[in-house]
């Protein structure tokens, strides 16, 4: 071969590669959506995909580019996504439509990662017996019945914090809270002492922590589980062991499960359930409860449960330290509720606390954990007052951080102000204009769960301790565009001081 022949060669491959590369980015402009230019390879994805940005912030800046539009399609590589930023539109496909929305379209890949078969990744038909044999895990009566354990971890908390804090040196937090979030989880919802406030080599803790590791170790896995599913399923399926995370809580909750099986031991909690799954496949709709499908739903509700709610009470005592006047009048709500109750806290007391939920509905609004909130159409669907139809696997993403900034509807979004949740207020916003923990059939399960663990550990905190600002506090806040949820770079670093009480 001469010359040449090499030279038209090498064009002819470049040109089929640019032509595999770009063959889909006309996909928005035949359907009016306007959007950003993408780039061969990597679509509109560079920044995130070298973690210079996050993607709740890169949602962020593309809604404020076209402010006045319903819709933006752009693409992640070569797949195209379109933005919702519509509110009424957001809520045909979140309740209204849902049933045409009902995936999230993740692959589950069961070789690769066999935890990856949970309610948040799998695929409706799996999903929707799931979720209805999981939901009563979480019913206000049992919230009501782990309110002694979660009480005796947020008791736990206080007293490591009078171990740790007595140096005077500042604190910091998200670690801190983490390891509460953990030993709630842990024995609510486990049944199992999970000691990471008691343990310093606690491993659930050691495990948590190396499941939100941005290493790059952990990013290059996502990175290319993400780019080539068919890839990853091979070489982590085949060829590379398993994490140490996946070998350690199929571990654990198989055999916690035996072990409870064996010796006829019954707590009514989420291990049950699961066990009652696993004992009578005929409740899931044909669908084999395998181990790994039943310890993968145990796997999901430790993830979502710790790191989303330690996050927010971080974020909460952060913004508390920042504005001292809405820490005072917090505290004296919670000093009222312990005097009219002799000093006890019961259940329905921390429902009792307004101004409590304020705050903490102003933090999900300013920091919600989850950025965006994900459905893929599972039809053709034509969106309703428009002329935009899209196929069936279509990713829809609501770009809810975007939303929560948004200045018209919230006016000056980056102050923190919890009156913007008096009632009336509320009323008169949309209903879609808050989606911290989404909405619809496939919102978030553990949301009651959440609110609760995470009202209480606030509570007995601000009970005991004054939060400060110190030297180590990140001001402004700068969000981890590395972090796998919204978080801010480098933690938390708060100065506690004793509140002595006679
Ligand atoms: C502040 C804390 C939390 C926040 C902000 C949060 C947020 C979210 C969001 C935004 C979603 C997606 C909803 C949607 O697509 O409409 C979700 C789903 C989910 N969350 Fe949470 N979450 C929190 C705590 C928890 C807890 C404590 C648990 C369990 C113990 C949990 C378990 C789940 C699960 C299993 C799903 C998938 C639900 C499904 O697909 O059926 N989350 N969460």
């Amino acid at each position: 071969m001469g010359p040449f022949e090499i030279l038209c060669g090498i064009a002819a491959a470049v040109l089929a590669l640019y032509y595999f590369l770009t063959s889909t980015f006309d996909f928005w402009k035949s359907r009016g959506v306007p959007g950003p230019r993408p780039i061969p390879g990597l679509g509109n994805f560079k920044d995130i995909m070298l973690n210079n940005i996050s993607a709740g912030d890169y949602l962020a800046e593309m809604y404020n580019t076209y402010k006045n539009e319903p819709l933006i399609g752009i693409f992640a590589r070569k797949t195209p996504i379109l933005i919702i930023k519509d509110l009424d539109l957001i809520k045909d496909i979140l309740i209204k439509d849902f049933t045409k929305f009902a995936d999230r379209g993740f692959p589950v890949l069961e070789k690769a990662d066999p935890l990856s078969q949970h309610l948040f990744f799998l695929e409706p038909k799996r999903w929707r017996p799931l979720r209805m044999k999981l939901s009563p895990a979480f019913t206000s009566g049992k919230l009501k019945e782990m309110f002694a354990l979660m009480s005796e971890c947020a008791d736990h908390l206080i007293q490591y914090m009078d171990k740790i804090t007595n140096t005077g040196n500042p604190i910091e937090c998200r670690e801190l809270t983490a390891k509460y979030t953990t030993d709630v989880i842990g024995n609510c919802v486990f049944g199992i002492e999970m000691n990471a406030l008691s343990d310093e080599n606690s491993e659930f803790r050691k495990m948590g922590r190396e499941a939100f590791n941005p290493s790059w170790l952990n990013i290059l896995r996502i990175r290319i589980r993400q780019i080539f599913p068919w890839f990853y399923n091979i070489l982590f399926g085949y060829f590379l062991p398993q994490t140490n995370v996946t070998k350690f809580f199929t571990r654990v909750i198989v055999e916690n499960m035996d072990y409870r099986e064996t010796n006829n031991i019954n707590r009514n909690d989420f291990i049950d359930i699961l066990r009652e799954l696993r004992n009578h496949p005929d409740k899931l709709d044909g669908i084999d409860p395998t181990d790994s499908l039943i310890a993968s739903q145990a796997f999901v509700f430790f993830l979502a449960g710790f790191e989303t709610s330690s996050t927010t009470i971080s974020n909460v005592l952060y913004e508390l330290a920042l504005n001292p006047e809405i820490q005072d009048k917090l505290r004296e709500e919670i000093d009222e509720v312990y005097a009219k109750h002799g000093g006890n806290l019961i259940y329905d007391n921390i429902k009792k606390m307004n101004y409590l939920d304020m705050v903490f509905k102003e933090i999900l609004r300013k920091y919600p954990p989850g950025t965006i909130v994900m459905r893929q159409s599972t039809s053709s669907y034509t969106f309703d007052g428009t002329k935009v139809s899209i196929p069936k696997d279509q990713k829809v993403w609501i770009p809810i951080y975007a939303i929560h900034r948004d200045p018209n509807i919230y006016p000056k979004p980056d102050v923190f102000d919890p009156e913007r949740f008096n009632d009336e207020i509320v009323q008169s916003r949309h209903s879609m204009s808050y989606l911290p923990f989404g909405d619809g059939p496939r919102n978030c399960i553990g949301a009651r769960f959440a609110i609760y663990q995470s009202k209480l550990g606030l509570t007995k905190i601000l009970r005991n301790y004054k939060i400060e600002t110190c030297e180590e506090t990140p001001i402004p806040y700068v969000n981890d565009p590395k972090a796998f949820i919204l978080a801010p770079k480098g933690g938390l670093h708060l100065k506690m001081v004793k509140i002595n009480r006679i």
